[in-house]
């Protein structure tokens, strides 16, 4: 059930809340930043990731300024995409097990989707449920540029797997993949190296691939933490970065200086002293992963502390502005693990509601 769809046409001050809005005003300058970095002034394709965004209308939003499509974390996320008519999904992840893989299968038989893999084991599997389901599904290989987490070696380990992929009658290999996302609290010039590093190890294997005569078309990556440096290298044929649609305290840290589109707002439900000011939204409202969020307009803070629906503000100095019944607005620690405790999306303009977006994909089914 929606707390706000009957509020469209409001101000934001008369929405219920807590209520996750996002400022489309702001978000478009976003998009159009973002698109217009990568696209028009580095000739990259834009694949932005959704893993963070979720809403679908957001990535007909993103296509319409210039993505091919998006990338999603989840097959789940690729299936919503798929049914509100978004094509040209990349699933930058390993998705396994026998049942997932044919509604992978299933998936690539209704739209362009490219799936990641990074072993033979996980490509043999990806390659039964194709066959199984008479499709053809397109992969990247996930090739670890220093995160440590899924992706084979850099170089031969990764050659030797492309070629073992061409042999496979229900794959297709599409190109490589990595994701820098280790770097991220680098600053400066070390932040430039390392991305370099990263970035480096993935091109130039995507090289040696070439020089062996496997055909690679796509070498993706990157994020809304890195892309500003990454995207003038020479090698990448797109990007992923996602987030910074929206931005964030995280973003801003990762040395993005987009607008804050997508704020929470909640409401002053107690003043049990002139310091302290209780809202109704806590940790199952706003997540604290990478930091916490901020609240704007209230003066400086001594604590701010996050219960499961309060949010419990301490005031260096007396606040009267403050009434039970007043909102109090806050820029998220970190959007998408935020976006993923709300069931919708307030859509404002000028201030107004003009939309309420579901946000299908956060919970169950992956
Ligand atoms: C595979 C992959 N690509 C790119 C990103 C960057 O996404 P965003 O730009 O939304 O931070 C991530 C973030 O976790 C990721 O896992």
């Amino acid at each position: 059930m929606s707390a706000n769809k009957d509020a469209i046409g409001l101000p934001l001050a008369q929405l219920e809340t807590p209520a996750l809005c996002l400022d489309l005003d702001a978000y478009r300058r976003n998009v159009k930043r973002m698109a217009g970095y990568i696209t028009a002034k580095h000739g990259l394709a834009w694949r932005p990731h959704m893993k963070g965004q979720k809403a679908p209308p957001l990535a007909k939003e993103a296509v319409a300024a210039g993505a091919i499509g998006v990338t999603c974390a989840t097959l789940y996320e690729a299936e919503a995409m798929v049914a509100a008519g978004v094509g040209n999904v990349l699933i930058a992840n390993q998705v396994a097990g026998e049942r997932k893989l044919r509604r992978l299968a299933r998936l690539a038989g209704k739209a362009p989707i490219i799936a990641a893999t990074d072993s033979e084991d996980h490509a043999r599997a990806m390659n039964a449920a194709a066959e199984a389901e008479g499709v053809k599904v397109h992969v990247l290989i996930e090739v670890d540029v220093g995160m440590n987490r899924c992706g084979i070696a850099p170089g031969e380990p990764t050659v030797a797997l492309a070629k073992t992929i061409t042999t496979l009658p229900g794959l297709h290999l599409s190109g490589l993949m990595g994701w820098e996302g280790h770097v991220l609290a680098y600053e400066g010039d070390a932040k430039q190296e390392q991305i370099s590093g990263s970035i480096g190890r993935l091109t130039e294997t995507a090289g040696m691939c070439r020089a062996r005569g496997i055909p690679i078309e796509i070498v993706s990556a990157s994020g809304s933490g890195t892309f500003r440096m990454s995207a003038p290298l020479s090698g990448l044929t797109e990007v992923q970065a996602g987030g910074g649609v929206f931005s964030d305290l995280s973003y801003e840290k990762w040395g993005l200086d987009h607008e804050f589109a997508l704020t929470i707002l909640t409401r002053v439900v107690s003043r049990p002293s002139a310091t302290r000011i209780i809202v109704d939204g806590g940790f199952k409202t706003m997540s604290v992963q990478h930091g916490q969020p901020k609240p704007l307009g209230v003066g400086p803070i001594k604590s701010l502390v996050l219960s499961a629906e309060h949010g419990n503000i301490e005031v260096a100095e007396a606040d009267d502005r403050h009434r039970v019944g007043d909102t109090v607005t806050f820029i998220p620690g970190y959007t998408d693990s935020t976006v993923c405790l709300h069931d919708e999306m307030c859509v404002l303009s000028d201030g107004v509601l003009v939309d309420v977006w579901a946000i299908p994909g956060r919970t169950g089914r992956r």
